[in-house]
C-alpha cells in the first residue's frame, strides 16, 4: 500500500501550488486524472485579478466582489484573499511567470486587464493564455521536487473514511481508493491529509467552456464521505463560448469584452445598455441572462461580439490565441463580430471550507474551485479564482502542516482493499454514454440560467432514476473512468437541483421565474447540504 504525508487530487493551480508548499514538509502523491496538465487551469484566458497598481486599493477589489456577490460573499474571506494576494503573485513571479507589461512613463509595469464588474483595470495576464502559462511553471517546478510523485492516469474513486470503516465517534479522512486507469487495477492510498483540488462540475451541462475532466469528482466524493457541501445552485455561465458546430467548449474571453469588444443582437444592436449601465461590461449573471433573453426573443441561435472598431494589430498581439482559433473556424475577428452564446463555466458554491481549505471532515481539505469558501457568493467576480486557489492553497499548506495528527486509535485503523464488482458487461457500456447525455441534456433544458419550480422537480425526478440505475452499474461492474465520472455527475447534477429547489427567491446566478426577487431577510444565507 503506498503511503504519503499528503495526497493532492488534482492538478490544476491550486493543486500544484499545494504540492510544491507541502513538500517541503513531507512526501506528496499528485494524483491526476489525465495528463498533469489537462486542467480547467490550463485553459483560462482571462488571467488574475490581483491589486498591484497605485490606482487601484484592496478596498475597491473588495467592493466589487462584494457587489458582484449579491450579498452571500463571507466578507473575511473577500478581504483575506484580495489583500494576500499579491505576495502570492510574487511567487509566481519568482518561478519565472512573466505577466505582460506595459512602458509607462520611463519604466515597466503590469499590463492590466479589465473584466466585468472590476471598477478597475486589476486583471493580469500573459496574452490570453494566462492558464496554460502558469500551469507549464508550476509543473515544470512539481517535476523536478524529489518527495513528490505525480501520478498521471490515475483516478480518484472514493474516499477512506474511519466512519465509513464504523470508528463513527472519531470520523476523519485515513486515505483513498484510486484507479490506475493503465492496468485497470483499484490502490489503496493511505494519508491523513487529503486535498481535493479537482476543480469543478461544468460537464454536468451540455454546453460548457470547461474540459473534459470537469465532471465533478471531488464535490461528489466529499459527499459520499459526509462533508457539508454548499451553494451548489450557483452556477456562472459564460456569456461569451463560440457559437459553431465543431468547435467544442472555446472561451471567447471577457478581456475582449474588457478592451471595448461590444455584445450585438441579430439586428446589429448593442442591446446590453437596455439591461444595465454598463452595457456589456456588466457583471457575468445579467450579461448572461440578457443573451438567453435576447436568444429566446429573437429566436435566433447566437448573439455577436464584436471588436472590429480596435486596431488589428492589437487584437493579434493581445489575443492571439482567440484569434487564431476563431480563423481555424472560418471567423477573422478584425473583420467580422464572433458568433457567441452563454455556457456553463464556474461552480461558485462546492465543499463548505474555512479560508484554509479545511472541510467539515477531520484531515480533508479542498481548494481551488471544488471549494467554498464563501470569496464568491452568490457569482464569481471575473478571474477571482485563480486568485483564490494561490491563496487557499498556500493557506491549507499552512494549516495542514500544523494540524493535529490523528489519535493512536485512527492510525492503527487497517484499511480494507477494494473489492471489486463483477466483470465488465461490454453491451451495457451504452447505458452508461446514454445516461451521460441524458445528465448534461436535462441540467441545460430544466436547471440553466432561468429555473421554475417545475422545471427543477422534473429534473429532480428523473436524476432520482438515473441514480438508481447507476448505483447498480456501480456495484455489479468493475469500475471505469467513465462509470465513475458518470456516478459524479450524477451526484452533483442532483446536489445543484437540490440547492435550486431549496432557495425560493432569485440572487446572483440563481434566477427562478416562480421566485424573481431577492428576499433579504429569509435567504441571506448559504444553502448548506450533507448527508449527516
Ligand atoms: C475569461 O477569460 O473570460 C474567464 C475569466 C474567468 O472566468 O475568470
Amino acid at each position: 500500500m503506498k503511503q504519503y504525508d499528503f495526497v493532492v487530487i488534482g492538478s490544476g493551480i491550486a493543486g500544484l501550488s499545494f504540492a510544491l508548499k507541502a513538500a517541503r514538509h513531507g512526501s506528496v502523491g499528485v494524483i491526476t486524472k489525465r495528463k498533469g496538465a489537462d486542467t480547467n487551469t490550463a485553459w483560462a484566458q482571462g488571467g488574475i485579478a490581483c491589486v498591484t497598481s497605485d490606482e487601484d486599493s484592496f478596498e475597491l477589489h473588495v467592493r466589487d466582489t462584494l457587489e458582484a456577490g449579491a450579498g452571500l460573499c463571507d466578507e473575511r474571506v473577500v478581504r483575506t484573499i484580495v489583500t494576500e494576494g499579491p505576495a502570492r503573485i510574487q511567487e509566481l513571479v519568482d518561478l519565472g511567470l512573466q505577466f505582460d507589461e506595459r512602458e509607462v512613463s520611463g519604466h515597466r509595469e503590469f499590463d492590466l486587464g479589465r473584466e466585468g464588474g472590476h471598477s478597475k483595470r486589476r486583471v493580469l495576464h500573459v496574452q490570453d493564455v494566462t492558464g496554460k502559462e502558469i500551469e507549464e511553471i508550476l509543473l515544470r517546478d512539481l517535476r523536478r521536487q524529489p518527495h513528490v510523485d505525480l501520478l498521471e492516469n490515475h483516478m480518484a474513486v472514493d474516499l477512506i473514511t474511519a466512519g465509513k470503516l464504523g470508528f463513527a465517534t472519531e470520523d476523519r479522512c485515513l486515505g483513498i481508493y484510486v484507479l490506475n486507469e493503465k492496468n485497470g487495477e483499484v490502490e489503496t492510498i493511505r494519508s491523513d491529509r487529503i486535498v481535493l483540488a479537482t476543480g469543478g462540475c461544468g460537464k454536468v451541462y451540455l454546453y460548457t467552456t470547461n474540459p473534459d475532466i470537469a465532471t465533478g469528482d471531488g464535490v461528489a466524493m466529499a459527499w459520499r464521505a459526509g462533508a457539508v457541501i454548499a451553494n451548489m445552485e450557483f452556477i456562472q455561465f459564460h456569456p461569451t463560448c463560440l457559437f459553431h458546430a465543431k468547435a467544442k467548449s472555446f472561451l471567447i474571453s471577457e478581456a475582449v469584452r474588457g478592451e471595448g469588444g461590444i455584445l450585438r443582437n441579430n439586428r446589429g444592436e448593442d442591446f446590453m445598455k437596455r439591461y444595465h449601465a454598463r452595457g456589456s461590461l456588466a457583471p457575468r449573471d445579467i450579461v448572461a441572462r440578457a443573451i438567453d433573453a435576447e436568444i429566446k426573443r429573437s429566436g435566433a441561435q447566437c448573439v455577436f461580439l464584436d471588436i472590429t472598431h480596435q486596431p488589428p494589430e492589437f487584437i493579434q498581439e493581445r489575443f492571439p490565441h482567440i484569434y487564431e482559433t476563431c480563423l481555424r473556424f472560418g471567423i477573422d475577428m478584425l473583420k467580422q463580430p464572433i458568433p457567441v452564446v452563454p455556457a456553463a463555466h464556474y461552480q461558485c458554491g462546492g465543499i463548505k471550507t474555512d479560508v484554509n481549505g479545511a472541510t467539515s471532515l477531520a484531515g480533508l481539505y479542498a481548494i481551488g474551485e471544488v471549494g467554498c469558501t464563501g470569496l464568491h457568493g452568490a457569482n464569481r467576480l471575473a478571474s477571482n479564482s485563480l486568485l483564490e486557489g494561490l491563496v487557499a492553497a498556500h493557506r491549507a499548506a499552512e494549516a495542514s502542516v500544523c494540524a493535529r495528527p490523528p489519535s493512536h486509535t485512527a492510525q492503527k485503523i487497517s484499511l480494507p482493499k477494494w473489492e471489486s464488482g463483477g466483470v465488465q458487461d461490454v453491451d451495457e457500456l451504452v447505458v452508461i454514454y446514454h445516461n451521460w447525455d441524458e445528465i448534461r441534456r436535462l441540467m441545460w433544458d430544466y436547471v440553466g440560467i432561468v429555473r421554475t419550480d417545475k422545471r427543477l422537480q422534473r429534473a429532480s425526478a428523473r436524476l432520482r432514476n438515473l441514480q438508481r440505475e447507476i448505483r447498480e452499474f456501480y456495484w455489479n461492474f468493475k469500475v471505469s473512468v467513465d462509470l465513475l465520472e458518470l456516478r459524479n455527475l450524477a451526484t452533483v447534477a442532483a446536489l445543484i437541483v437540490d440547492s435550486a429547489l431549496s432557495r425560493k427567491e432569485s440572487r446572483g446566478l440563481h434566477f427562478t421565474l416562480d421566485h424573481p426577487e431577492t428576499e433579504d431577510r429569509q435567504f441571506k444565507r448559504d444553502t448548506l447540504l450533507s448527508r449527516g
